[in-house]
């Protein structure tokens, strides 16, 4: 499901609709002062919003931005999975400081090695997706400890979709709300996604009725554009219309309700070995073969 993929850093800025506003007020929340005068031991702003709603696209779009790249010594990406482990995290920042992988185990070893490569250094850390844990306090503080001897300059962003671990993390920040994108962007976005050449006349009308009962979430514009992208004829546009879709306006923009879009029309066999994969928590990683294996032991295909 796309709620648990590992983001990286880089971005193609055209891909980017809207949204030079959010990065704007992000960037200059980066590189204000705090709020209300409070002095901080560390730096850090939050960008806060619903599923699919485009946090970790604007912190990529941040990342890419040319004030931050210039402003900074060092930057570093991390996709913090939903067990925010520090020993994961500080295995992931190295990896991102010295460009190899370190298999170094021993969190007291991790974390003497981090402090030596951001030691004194402006440092611009990106922590993507951070969950509600129940160590979150105390791995934060940990953690906290290790950044505390960049560069006072240095700058920690970190997107999550709750607000209690905004308050947790973003120290006496008010965290940047993000909400959908303006009405003509998703209609964009949902242009560039759901038309192709070849498809009949008249379903651009259709398109920018189904445009604007996507909520203006890009996730939604995109899994929806992406399933009408495959329908040719006004019929098919209509039927998703009035049919398929029509179901799920009651829920607004209710994300699972959207995805299951997707999976409904699944092969029955499919939708059992997906189904599967609930049983793993979220953020794991499985190599394709060990779940084929698993597929097969259990006689799903
Ligand atoms: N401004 C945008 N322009 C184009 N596509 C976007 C935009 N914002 C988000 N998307 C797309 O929508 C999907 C969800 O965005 P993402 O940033 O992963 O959301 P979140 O991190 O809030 O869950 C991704 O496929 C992303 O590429
Ligand atoms: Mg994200």
């Amino acid at each position: 499901v796309k709620r648990g993929r590992e983001t990286w850093s880089f971005i193609n800025k055209d891909m980017v609709i809207g949204r030079d506003r959010d990065r704007d007020n992000v960037v200059n929340m980066l590189f204000g002062s705090s709020n209300n005068g409070v002095v901080e031991t560390l730096s850090v702003v939050a960008i806060v919003g619903i599923g699919g709603i485009g946090k970790s696209t604007l912190a990529q779009y941040v990342y890419n931005d040319e004030k931050v790249k210039i402003k900074f010594d060092l930057h570093i990406w991390v996709w913090a999975t939903q067990n925010f482990d520090n020993m994961e995290i500080l295995q992931k920042i190295l990896a991102s400081v010295t460009d190899e992988k370190s298999d170094q185990g021993v969190l007291d070893m991790l974390q003497r090695q981090v402090r030596r490569q951001i030691s004194g250094k402006k440092y611009f850390l990106v922590l993507d997706n951070i969950w509600d844990h129940q160590n979150l306090c105390l791995n934060w503080a940990e953690l906290q400890n290790v950044l505390l001897c960049g560069a006072p300059a240095s700058r920690t962003l970190f997107t999550t979709r709750s607000e209690s671990v905004a308050r947790i993390v973003g120290t006496k920040r008010n965290p940047y709300m993000l909400s959908g994108l303006a009405p003509e962007d998703s209609w964009l976005l949902f242009q560039r996604i759901a038309f192709r050449p070849g498809q009949e006349h008249g379903v651009e009308a259709i398109g920018k009725e189904i445009a604007r009962m996507c909520g203006d979430v890009p996730l939604v514009v995109r899994t929806i554009g992406g399933l009408l992208a495959e329908k040719c004829t006004v019929k098919e546009w209509g039927a998703f219309r009035d049919d398929e879709f029509a179901n799920l306006s009651e829920y607004g923009s209710n994300i699972i309700e959207t995805l299951k879009l997707s999976y409904n029309p699944l092969d029955p066999r499919l939708k059992l070995c997906f189904a599967y994969c609930a049983l793993f928590p979220k953020g794991w990683t499985f190599g394709p073969r060990g779940l084929i294996l698993i597929f097969i032991a259990l006689g799903y295909v």
